[in-house]
């Protein structure tokens, strides 16, 4: 047995994890970079797409990839073939890209690993992947080993070692693994990202982002995610989907680039919700009425980064409550918080009120500018899920880096699992990898262009 992980010459950044949470607080993140160096590897920092308009498959068919399918559509995407373990929907996606005026594409329906058969074909340059999260990596991995781009939904991969899998495998074939944190361009996000890059906020001091949704009547249907998702509240008590709220304001503080997520603590409440729904709701002897829930109602997770700023992230989506991600950013000149969205900049008013950020308009993003109606008539969250893949569809065939890449989604990933490390461990301080490899320090880019 080691005593001293970090003094073993053959310790690796795998060995990182599998060693787990106890070392994980003890890793330094110079050791950490100092162990991946030692194994070879390419940065994805900044490599652009191949620039081509892409021919796209979209894995999972579902409530999500069929929204994603529709923006595809209204963004003039070429989609060339769809998988999806039921058949009925693989061919209500083939009937829409139909209708749209496209090729029938081809379908793929003959089991859970379909995908691979799809993915051997090359004539597929781009991947969306939209199925439940135990999927996301192994699909995203096969796509990228067999030549394409992938993009997978939220919240991304669900364990460490995957979010290193993701890591390894893209910089090992070059090619993108990115998250499609859809809230990271809505109209608000991508205005306030564009003030604080004219310091209209000062010095970032801390954040908050959350996923407050009631979903308890969806975690209980018989049909999409309650087909799978409930599942999650049985094995897992942490914050399980952490990047609606966090991406908005990893992007504000430019987490991944000059700054990076360094430690969590967090904290459940005990799990009510779940219990008391079924109880109301269910039939006595409904088989889910001996399903035991473990995940806490509320997950609060607290992050401090490298350079000492600090982020509270809420999950709920077993209690009642208004839909809510908080969006909260706060520095030195002022703070903005969202629902409703509102500002106060310092020396604003004499009574210490919020204000309205109508009269901020000026700082709307070109690409809402550009897009907003098409936005609003392609819908999906008010348009944001538009803007997302039109942003997308543009780096590629514009030849762009990706705004977000593999080390974004491996850290705003990485979230639920370290939230869960420090709920068994009585809300202790857990560090985060360093997935870039000690990067974070030297790119400055900033994440969603603001000039397009
Ligand atoms: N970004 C957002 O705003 C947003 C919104 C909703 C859902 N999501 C995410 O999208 C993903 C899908 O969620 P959903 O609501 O569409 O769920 P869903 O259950 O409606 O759809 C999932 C689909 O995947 C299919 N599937 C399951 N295993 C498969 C496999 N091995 N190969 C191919 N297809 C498979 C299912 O048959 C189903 O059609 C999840 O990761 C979820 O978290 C994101």
């Amino acid at each position: 047995m080691e005593s001293n992980p970090l003094g073993s010459g053959s310790w690796t950044r795998r060995r990182f994890v599998q060693l787990g949470a106890a070392t994980a607080v003890a890793a330094s993140p110079l050791a950490i970079a100092q162990a991946r160096a030692t194994e070879a590897h390419r940065s994805m920092i900044g490599v652009a797409f191949e620039k081509r308009d892409p021919r796209i498959a979209v894995i999972g068919t579902g409530g999500r990839g069929t929204s994603l399918l529709g923006n595809l559509l209204a963004a003039n995407a070429h989609v060339v073939a769809v998988c999806d373990i039921v058949p009925e929907k693989a061919q209500a996606a083939a009937a829409m890209i139909v209708k749209a005026g496209q090729k029938n594409p081809d379908t793929y329906t003959d089991g859970p690993h379909a995908f691979e058969q799809m993915l051997q074909r090359n004539d597929i340059d781009l991947v969306i992947v939209a199925t439940p999260w135990d999927w996301h990596a192994p699909q995203a991995i096969y796509a990228m080993k067999h030549g394409k781009d992938v993009a997978i939904e939220v919240p991304g991969v669900t364990t460490i070692e995957e979010c290193w899998n993701i890591v390894e495998t893209s910089e090992a074939t070059g090619k993108h693994c990115m998250m499609l944190e859809n809230c990271c361009y809505g109209y608000n996000e991508t205005l306030i990202l564009r003030m604080i890059h004219a310091g209209r906020l000062g010095e970032l001091l801390y954040g908050e982002g959350a996923y407050l949704h009631d979903l308890r009547e969806e975690l209980f249907s018989n049909a999409g995610e309650g087909l799978w998702r409930r599942a999650e509240h049985t094995k897992r008590d942490g914050n399980l989907y952490p990047s609606h709220g966090l991406g908005p304001v990893a992007n504000y503080m430019g987490i991944q680039r000059g700054d990076r997520f360094a430690h969590i603590v967090s904290m459940s409440t005990p799990q009510r919700g779940l219990d008391e729904y079924r109880k109301n709701h269910l039939k006595s002897g409904d088989p889910r009425q001996s399903e035991r829930y473990i995940a806490g109602d509320m997950n609060t997770s607290l992050i401090k980064t490298a350079n000492g700023l600090t982020i509270t992230v809420k999950h709920t989506v077993s209690t009642p409550h208004p839909y809510d991600r908080i969006n909260l950013i706060a520095g030195t000149k002022g703070i903005f918080q969202d629902y409703p969205p509102r500002i106060y900049l310092d020396g604003q008013n004499k009574d210490e009120t919020w204000e309205s950020i109508d009269k901020w308009k000026e700082y709307e993003h070109p690409l809402w500018k550009r897009e907003g109606e098409m936005a609003r008539q392609s819908g999906g969250h008010g348009g944001m899920d538009y803007i997302m893949i039109y942003r997308l569809l543009q780096c590629v065939r514009e030849g762009l880096a990706p705004d977000m890449d593999v080390y974004d989604a491996a850290a705003w990933s990485s979230v639920a699992p370290l939230s869960e490390m420090s709920v068994s461990q009585g809300s202790a301080p857990i560090k985060f990898p360093d997935f870039t490899g000690g990067q974070w320090c030297s790119r400055n880019t900033s994440p969603i262009a603001t000039q397009i």
